[in-house]
């Protein structure tokens, strides 16, 4: 009997990594193919505990491992910087040892590495190895594609060696590609000089690893982005990989679930609802936190707001729950897909990452985009500009967003029929491409066979 072919996979190690690449683990599962997943310590730790870990479920069979990424706290991992900085030194060793070993016990031997596309390192761990290998890219192709471009970049003064912008410009790479400001580009918003030289230094490098990869899959659509593809054709779309919510529970969720909230959203008539969940990453202030509810309730709608468990601890006024209690849920973490493709849910304000951006758009529902952290802003200028299926919010001069800002940009989305009709149309297209027989579904096929090769 052929040995059953054995995958190692490793994500970088932050939520909106792994819950990725664990989905795209249970697709080959699904296929017969074995899995190892590489976890941080500290995120296996919470995976386990997360999950419901039935003996039929599929998630059982992917075998978990967790090593250590040489850091000593929590505190310490939220520092960018910082924690790549430790994920570098520590990680690739811990997880050469690991092919090591399983090549040394009596599993199968890992035959296929695939990584993140941020960790470059893990690609070339494998190529060391004699390993063939994989890298996944969980956000759009056109980030890829901006960093493909980075010594052009360089060779025409758009920035320097460092990554520092020579002057404010903003770049478009093709008439359909987000335009993206160089004040705005993933390496430079990201904290202050060392830092920024720090993630820029990387990202050429896990370049030159992607390079090095046979495959380089993202987890979007031609009908997407179509121009990102034909930019870079290395670059293999093989999403929006939707189908795996048919699970049940969200796969290597950290948070518990609130599930209430849907039966509430049933209560609900259709395309009424507001939903407004950001990141686990995203803080905001308390005073920026006040315009948002103050917002949500004088909106005078129905609204699902998800609040992080560290904001909730900011208090609500006196009154306000009792005021909106008819109308609005206030929720700790949610069932995002099963809301997003909620029949009452008419809007989704959004921190636009690529994960939340995709769901909504896959279901047709407009956005309002509320960008918050670094390269979020490209999605948004998919969303505003390319796809034209939501609005974007504007800070005010003391980069705030107002309650009236918010206000009138909920009444204009949610009065602009053309929008809500592009909206709808491109929920059609994305369907069809990750249908049986899309081209989507058509790449998938082809990587798994490779595996199986
Ligand atoms: C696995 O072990 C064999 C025999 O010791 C060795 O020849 C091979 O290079 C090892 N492969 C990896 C990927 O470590
Ligand atoms: C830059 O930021 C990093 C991480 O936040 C910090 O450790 C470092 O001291 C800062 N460097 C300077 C020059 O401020
Ligand atoms: C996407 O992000 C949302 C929250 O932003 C989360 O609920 C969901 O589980 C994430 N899904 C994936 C696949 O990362
Ligand atoms: C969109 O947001 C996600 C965060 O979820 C980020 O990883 C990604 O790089 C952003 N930009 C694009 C163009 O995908
Ligand atoms: C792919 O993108 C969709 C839409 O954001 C998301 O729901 C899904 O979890 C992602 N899957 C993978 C494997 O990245
Ligand atoms: C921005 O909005 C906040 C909240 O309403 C307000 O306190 C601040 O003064 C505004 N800034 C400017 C420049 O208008």
């Amino acid at each position: 009997m052929m040995a059953r072919p054995h995958v190692m996979v490793v994500p970088y190690p932050a939520q909106g990594h792994v819950i990725p690449l664990m989905e795209l683990s249970l697709i080959l599962v699904k296929e017969g193919i074995k899995i190892t997943f590489v976890n941080t310590k500290e995120n296996h730790d919470r995976m386990k505990s997360a999950v419901p870990c039935g003996d039929d479920s599929l998630l059982s069979q992917i075998c978990p491992v967790g090593i250590s990424d040489g850091m000593e706290s929590s505190e310490e991992r939220k520092r960018p910087g910082k924690s790549s900085g430790a994920v570098l030194k520590v990680m690739p060793e811990k997880v050469e040892e690991l092919i090591e070993c399983i090549n040394g016990s009596e599993s199968e031997k890992i035959t296929c590495v695939l990584a993140d596309q941020s960790i470059g390192w893990a690609l070339d761990v494998a190529e060391k190895k004699g390993i063939r290998r994989a890298a996944f890219c969980p956000a759009s192709a056109a980030q890829l594609v901006l960093g493909f471009s980075i010594s052009k970049f360089i060779d025409t003064g758009i920035i320097d060696n460092d990554g520092t912008p020579l002057e404010k410009q903003v770049i478009q790479l093709s008439p359909t590609m987000p335009r993206v400001s160089t004040e705005k580009l993933v390496w430079v918003c990201v904290g202050n000089k060392t830092t920024q030289s720090h993630i820029f230094q990387l990202m050429v490098k896990n370049i030159e690893s992607m390079k090095k990869t046979e495959w380089l899959l993202c987890n979007s659509s031609h009908e997407l982005e179509s121009a990102a593809f034909s930019m870079a054709p290395e670059i293999i779309p093989i999403g929006p990989l939707l189908s795996c919510n048919q699970l049940g529970h969200s796969a290597g969720n950290f948070w518990p679930q609130d599930l209430t909230c849907l039966k509430w959203l049933d209560q609900q008539p259709p395309n009424s609802v507001i939903y407004v969940a950001f990141g686990s990453f995203t803080k905001f202030s308390p005073s920026q936190f006040q315009e948002l509810r103050l917002a949500l309730e004088l909106s005078n709608r129905p609204f699902l707001w998800v609040v992080q468990p560290e904001e909730s601890k900011i208090a609500y006024p006196e009154g306000f729950v009792e005021r909106v209690v008819e109308r609005g849920r206030v929720v700790g973490w949610s069932p995002q897909k099963k809301i997003l493709s909620h029949s009452s849910v008419a809007c989704f304000i959004s921190h636009c990452g690529w994960n939340s951006t995709l769901e909504s758009v896959s279901n047709g529902i407009p956005v309002l985009c509320w960008p918050y952290f670094a390269d979020q802003f490209l999605n948004k200028s998919y969303v505003c500009d390319v796809w034209k299926v939501g609005l974007g919010l504007e800070p005010n001069e003391s980069g705030m967003m107002t309650e009236g800002e918010i206000r009138s940009k909920i009444q204009q989305i949610l009065n602009d029929e053309e929008l809500k009709s592009r909206a709808r149309d491109l929920k059609k297209k994305i369907q069809i491409g990750t249908a049986q027989g899309g081209l989507s579904n058509k790449n998938l096929d082809s990587f798994i066979n490779w595996i199986k090769s």
